[in-house]
This record gives C-alpha cells, sequence and structure tokens, in this order.
C-alpha cells in the first residue's frame, strides 16, 4: 500500500513511546490545574438541555462553531484584548494549529516568501517548509519585533521584487522567548505593516497566561477597521490542549473564506458544549489559579537553570506563559545535546527547529515547564546541566 502513496510525503511517524522521565517537550499544561470536574459538570448541564441537537452536523447551528461559545471568545477578547467584534468573526477550530493550516491554504502557495520571528514556533515553521515556502527571520529583542530589521528586510526583499505574504508574530507570550510587545512597539509595527502593505497573522495562543506585564491590546484591536490583520487564539494554554479548540479572528469575509476551506465538518461539539457552559462564569477565575501555579513554576526553572548552568548560558524570563529559552555559548550544538540527553531521560526542544535560521537556532533551546512538578523542574535541569558538562 505504501509504495502507492505519494512520493513526496514526510517520513512516517515512529511508534508512540511514553515521555521519559525529565519531560520539557512539548506545549502541555499543569495537569492538576485542568478543571475537569468543572467541565464535566458543565458539559452534563449542557447535554442534558440541548444533547439531542449531537444528531445534527455543528449542533444544527453555523458551521462557524457553536454560538454560546463564539459569543464567549467575542466578549472575552473585547475584554481582555479590546478586539471589537461579534460572533460572526470569529470561527471555532480544532485548535489553533488548524488556524495555522487555514491562513496557510488561504494565502500560501510554494516559492512565496513569508516572516516570522527570528525564534518562533516550531510547528508553524515546519508547516512552511513543508509547502514549499520561504521565511525569513525577523530580529527580536526583550519587547519582541525589532521593528529596524523588519524595515530593512522588508527593503531588501523589495529590491528583490519579493512581497511577503505575511508576517507571522506572536507578540503576547512570544513563543519561545516568553516577551510581550509593548503597546508603543505594536502601534508602529502596524504602522509599518500599512507602509508596505503587509498583512499581518497575530498569534496569541498564550495571551490568557501574561503575568509580567498588563496584557496590551493585541494588534488586531490596533487594526480597528484596517482589515491589516488575522488573529488567532486558543483554550489549549488556558484550560486544556487535549480539548483541540481554537479560534479565528478576522472579518467576516475572511472568515468565511476561510471556512470555505475547512473540511472536517465541524469542531469537535462536545468540547465546544462543556466550554460555552463552563467559561463564562469560571474562566477568569482558573486562569488566575493556573497563572500562579505556571509562575511558581517558571521561577522555579529560571532559578534551576542559574544555579546550575551558571553564566555560561542565558536564559530568559518569561512574561507568561510555560516556556523559558536558553542559549548557550558560540559553537554549541543542541540537536547533540538533545540525542546525549535522550539517554539520561532528558527531553527538550533543540532551538534548531524553533528558529528560522536553524543554524542560529543550533546553540539555542527551549523547555516547557507547564507539566513536569517543581522536584521533577529542579531534579531534570540538575540532570541536563550534568549532561551538558559531560558534552564539554
Ligand atoms: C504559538 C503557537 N501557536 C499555535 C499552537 C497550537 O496550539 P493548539 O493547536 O493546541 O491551539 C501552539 C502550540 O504550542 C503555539 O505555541
Amino acid at each position: 500500500m505504501l509504495a502507492s502513496f505519494r512520493s513526496d510525503l514526510p517520513a512516517a511517524s515512529g511508534t508512540w513511546q511514553p515521555p521519559p522521565e525529565y519531560s520539557f517537550v512539548g506545549g502541555h499544561n499543569d495537569a492538576a490545574s485542568v478543571p475537569f470536574s468543572g467541565l464535566a459538570e458543565a458539559l452534563v448541564n449542557a447535554l442534558r438541555r440541548e444533547g439531542s441537537n449531537l444528531a445534527y452536523y455543528n449542533l444544527g447551528g453555523s458551521p462557524l462553531g457553536y454560538r454560546p461559545l463564539r459569543e464567549f471568545v467575542a466578549s472575552q477578547l473585547g475584554a481582555r484584548a479590546g478586539i471589537q467584534g461579534g460572533p460572526d468573526q470569529v470561527l471555532m477550530v480544532s485548535g489553533s494549529l488548524q488556524a495555522l493550516d487555514l491562513v496557510n491554504n488561504a494565502m500560501l502557495t510554494p516559492g512565496d516568501t513569508v516572516l516570522v520571528e527570528q525564534a518562533t514556533y516550531g510547528g508553524m515553521v515546519s508547516r512552511i517548509e513543508r509547502m514549499g515556502v520561504n521565511h525569513v527571520g525577523i530580529e527580536l529583542d526583550n519587547g519582541g519585533i525589532v521593528l529596524d530589521h523588519l524595515r530593512s528586510v522588508l527593503d531588501e526583499l523589495r529590491t528583490q521584487d519579493i512581497s511577503p505574504r505575511y508576517l507571522y508574530t506572536i507578540p503576547t507570550v512570544q513563543n519561545p522567548t516568553g516577551s510581550v510587545m509593548p503597546l508603543d512597539r505594536r502601534r508602529a509595527l502596524l504602522g509599518l505593516a500599512r507602509e508596505y502593505s503587509l498583512p499581518i497573522f497575530e498569534d496569541e495562543c498564550y495571551a490568557d497566561l501574561t503575568w509580567g506585564c498588563e496584557r496590551p491590546l493585541s494588534l488586531r484591536a490596533l487594526d480597528g477597521d484596517g482589515g491589516q490583520v488575522i488573529y488567532c487564539g486558543s483554550f489549549s494554554k488556558s484550560i486544556a490542549p487535549a480539548l483541540r479548540v481554537g479560534y479565528v479572528i478576522a472579518d467576516e469575509p475572511v472568515i468565511r473564506q476561510l471556512l470555505a476551506l475547512k473540511t472536517d465538518a465541524g469542531t469537535g461539539s462536545l468540547e465546544q458544549l462543556a466550554l460555552a457552559e463552563y467559561c463564562p462564569s469560571n474562566f477568569t477565575e482558573h486562569v488566575d489559579r493556573l497563572m500562579y501555579t505556571l509562575r511558581t513554576k517558571a521561577d522555579a526553572m529560571v532559578a534551576a537553570v542559574r544555579s546550575e548552568f551558571g553564566d555560561n548560558v542565558q536564559v530568559t524570563e518569561p512574561m507568561g506563559g510555560i516556556y523559558v529559552w536558553l542559549t548557550f555559548p558560540a559553537g554549541t550544538n543542541t540537536d547533540a545535546l538533545a540525542l546525549a540527553a535522550n539517554q539520561a531521560g532528558i527531553e527538550f526542544n533543540p532551538g534548531s527547529g524553533w528558529s528560522s535560521d536553524h543554524e542560529w537556532g543550533k546553540r539555542r533551546l527551549r523547555l516547557c515547564f507547564g507539566a513536569p512538578d517543581l522536584d521533577t523542574i529542579r531534579g531534570g535541569v540538575a540532570a541536563l546541566a550534568q549532561v551538558y558538562r559531560a558534552s564539554l
């Protein structure tokens, strides 16, 4: 059968292995914080009330998703991120990964060029590369995208007659660096994007977990009716990734065009019912509690990295979210370090996969502190430091 498959497919998936003792990969969350009792009660209530609608695709309602959940998302983002607009500008998707696929499908063809942050979400880098699309990384500092560099890249591309299809940015709790772009830079970024007719794809999947500063207005909010920004977010980080519920927010014609590309006959209804019932009275309190837990873990991980690795290694102090980003001395190869670490029961994401320039990323790595408990964080960082020292 495999011989009959297309020849340009990615390598087949390996067989699943349980995680090792010290697992710092992926975007898992704190298991003890999942509000499963509240979600169970919410789901039972919702099913008792309207469970017979499961007979119909999309519960018999709009293919944009379950309306009460779209209303919740619209009102939350109005309050938290300043985004104006109603439920018809919200498309519920199967995790924000589906948002990335829909937007890429709508906007990209092989040979195109997109702009990304120099360190960015690996799931986006691999998607872009698989589509045969070029990506150019824009430098980051503590406030996110460096605008002078963005302008110089845009000018350089212009001399080659290249118009990037979009800029993909994670301005609030950047993955992997954990930075938050300040408001004045957001305004300036939008100005630049307008000047160069550069669409912005804003991914705010960690923004509900911002603790280092007040959450700034999103680029989409600042854009108003400008039509310059497509926005996506997710319940993966604020509630639970296994739910697979995310959302896209854009102007209605854009949402309807994306919907035409969404071929899964609807995002899972049980998850949407549970969230729509649970969130209006519980979301804020839940997220506040979760942030407290994650912040404690972040502090423990930063402290462990500093004490185990010393001055050799720089570590970010994240302003939210679930990751720290480590930079090693020049010449370090974290792809090789990952192989040695695996032998010692430790896994992390090497920086090469989380960077537009894979070579630049080779002396960097990302650790997720969402799932491991405090002892595992301390023990795992100590074990990783031992592997690193042995590799020198
Ligand atoms: C920046 C970013 N965008 C999107 C996703 C996808 O998340 P999900 O599909 O679970 O919503 C992730 C997951 O880690 C992410 O870090």
